[in-house]
């Protein structure tokens, strides 16, 4: 066992960040040059296995559990990495969140957290304007990840509808029954909130979909016309800026008109989409955010730092307060004349305590300037729109939708196979995904639209490039050829 001295001690801890710095210098060099699986066998049990037997018996040696750690960990820095809404975070940015994380700040109170929480102040202030709102008369804050900001603006939403609601609660009421609405496709977590909110998941109104698969506003006015016969009372609009499957992102203007129109509650989610902000090239794709009571932004997805690192911003400075409403004077005090109640998140967030997360953003932004995290997000959405025009010219690939964003599905389809069933279809793909998950080179996933399975890419490493592309549809139609239900030709591209 080591001292408490020796552990506390800044000497043994220069001596472990050096050798940890090593082993992650490693790590970045191995997955840029494809030197090894993009994820390892998936091996759960065996995995528990090791973890469980050094707590048992640990061991003096730092480097190599930290190899340990590294050797099983997914490579979303390898530029086949095609996989979730997860980024290859910028490796400085985990430097400038280890700040927070060695030193333990506590980012819901301003004097445990002073320049985490001045920070993250700084940075709601520059993307609330982004938004397009005006200084001064917004507010955000930061939420341990985009469900939670969700949950937190609904919550809101719900309150100001509803002064009573935080009190009384919703069980014995006899009024309408409150409703949200939003897109067939939006991220389930809405559905989660109604549940946690006690709206219930049963008045969660989905709208069906356009052909570009956004919220078909018509067809949302036409149920908001129906709803009150049928004994709900819809407060809040939830737009999908965009949503999960497609990336698809929801026209905000007419929403924000319909929201309009109907007295609702505007909230956007934007956990993936919001960043595209930071872009002169893509903002146009949010024109209408401005016209939202709220907006979910999560950096750890297209602003490439680490999780979780997410914003809610209030169009209206004074909403922010509306979602929680308790006592807790030795935290928090807002008739203390030297209390910091502004800076003090934790009256408006869930969690307690809170990480100081915004470091990492903080950093890179300074460090490198806003257009280089724009650089990011081009390059990702140039790359979808790469993949695209190879698969569209293909005579093997059949392709869901045109991408709005960095998000893109398809199939492995080639002519000999366009009369197999839906299901062998959606098998067929199941079975490609499984075999690349198997091979290791590479990572993407899939989900189902209409209710055949897709293969689905989230172009979302700044290094991938072109060969990356080819290489990812040459390995498909390599895997797709053995387990379609007939020996295929190989389309060129
Ligand atoms: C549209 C959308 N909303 C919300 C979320 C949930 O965000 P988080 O994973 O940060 O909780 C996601 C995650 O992928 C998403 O795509």
């Amino acid at each position: 066992m080591t001292t408490i001295k020796n552990a506390y001690s800044p000497g043994t801890f220069l001596v472990q960040a050096q050798q940890l710095g090593q082993c992650l210098e490693r790590y970045y060099a191995e997955c840029q040059s494809l030197g090894g699986r993009t994820l390892p066998t998936l091996d759960p049990d065996r995995y528990v296995e090791m973890a469980e037997e050094l707590l048992e018996r640990p061991k003096a040696d730092f480097r190599e559990l930290v190899e340990l750690a590294l050797k099983f960990s997914h490579r979303l820095h390898d530029p086949r990495y095609m996989g979730h809404q997860v980024p290859p975070t910028i490796p400085t940015a985990a430097l400038f969140d280890t700040i927070g994380k060695a030193t333990n700040q506590g980012a819901a109170v301003f004097e445990m957290a002073p320049f985490g929480t001045a920070a993250e102040k700084a940075l709601i202030q520059k993307m609330g304007q982004m938004i397009g709102w005006t200084k001064g008369k917004f507010a955000g804050i930061g939420t341990h990840g985009g469900t939670l900001a969700n949950v937190t603006a609904l919550l809101a939403a719900r309150n100001v509808r509803y002064q009573d609601g935080w009190k009384q609660g919703f069980a014995n009421s006899s009024k309408l029954k409150p409703a949200i609405m939003t897109s067939a496709e939006s991220h389930y977590c809405i559905a989660r909130a109604c549940g946690i909110l006690g709206i219930g998941t049963e008045q969660l109104i989905k709208v069906p979909v356009d052909k570009k698969r956004r919220m078909d506003t018509g067809e949302a006015r036409r149920l908001l016309d129906k709803a009150k016969d049928q004994g709900l009372d819809v407060f809040a609009i939830v737009g999908s800026a965009c949503t999960t499957p497609t990336g698809s992102f929801d026209n905000l203007r007419e929403v924000g008109q319909l929201a309009k129109d109907y007295g609702l509650w505007f909230h956007v989610d934007g956990a993936h989409g919001a960043s595209f902000l930071f872009s002169d090239k893509h903002r146009h794709i949010l024109d209408g955010i401005d016209l939202a009571d709220s907006v979910a932004w999560d950096a750890h997805k297209m602003l490439f730092v680490p999780a979780l690192c997410t914003y809610l911003f209030y169009k209206d400075a004074k909403h922010s307060w509306e979602a929680f409403s308790q006592d807790a004077p030795y935290l928090f005090d807002p008739s203390d004349p030297q209390g910091m109640a502004e800076f003090d998140g934790g009256l408006r967030t869930f969690e307690c305590t809170k990480g100081a997360m915004s470091l990492g953003l903080w950093g890179v932004w300074s460090l490198y300037g806003k257009e280089f995290i724009a650089s990011l997000i081009e390059k990702a959405v140039e790359n979808t729109h790469i993949l695209y025009e190879k698969i569209s010219k293909s005579n093997d690939f059949e392709v869901a939708h045109e991408p709005q964003c960095n998000i893109l599905c398809f199939r492995y389809l080639p002519a000999e196979q366009k009369n197999i069933s839906s299901q062998d279809l959606s098998s067929l793909q199941q079975k490609i995904r499984q075999q690349l998950l198997h091979d290791g080179e590479g990572y993407i996933t899939g989900t189902k639209l209409n209710g055949e399975y897709w293969l689905r890419v989230t172009v979302i490493n700044p290094l991938t490039d072109e060969s990356h592309l080819r290489a990812l549809l040459g390995k498909i139609r390599t895997v797709g050829a053995v387990f379609s239900p007939s020996s295929l030709p190989r389309g060129g591209i």
